[in-house]
């Protein structure tokens, strides 16, 4: 498989109960290296920019406010595989679904405030990074 790039947020629930070094711990044990990060208060237009694509949703309102509810903490992780890579480490959406060991089962509140956000495909990602970072910022 080849080496990808992915996009992921630790969000405000994470980052209001000190999680970041726990999941970056987690995420580096399933191979993912960091390559970039940053820590933001996203405005409601930028949080609202970026979940674009769910505006439809009926729970659009809930996830921009939630967003910005608190500091995210963005990423572009590296590796074999890595957007499916990511998306195995975090586990379902709804942490009830979440596998055992994921960092949604470990950590997420709610379908809502699930700890992590991870690209869905290495297409999203490239738009998702270029979304938060230029590229003298990713250090691979
Ligand atoms: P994320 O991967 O960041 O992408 C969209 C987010 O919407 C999702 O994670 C969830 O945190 C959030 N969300 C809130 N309610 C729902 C819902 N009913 N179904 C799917 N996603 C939801």
């Amino acid at each position: 498989m080849a080496i990808e790039r992915t996009l992921s947020i630790i969000k405000p629930d994470a980052t209001r109960r000190n999680l970041t070094g726990r999941i970056n711990a987690a995420l580096e044990a399933a191979g993912l290296c960091i390559i970039a990060q940053k820590r933001l208060q996203l405005t409601r237009g930028q949080a609202e920019a970026f979940y674009a694509v769910h505006r439809e949703r009926g729970f659009f309102h809930d996830l921009v406010n939630f967003m910005i509810s608190g500091p995210v903490v963005v990423q572009v992780l590296e590796g074999e595989g890595a957007v499916a890579r990511n998306r195995e480490v975090m586990g379902a959406t709804d942490p009830a679904k979440a596998a055992e060991g994921t960092i949604r089962k470990l950590f997420a509140e709610s379908i809502e405030a699930n700890s992590v956000h991870g690209s869905d495909s290495a297409e999203n990602a490239a738009t998702e990074i270029g979304f938060f970072f230029a590229a003298i910022e990713i250090v691979g």
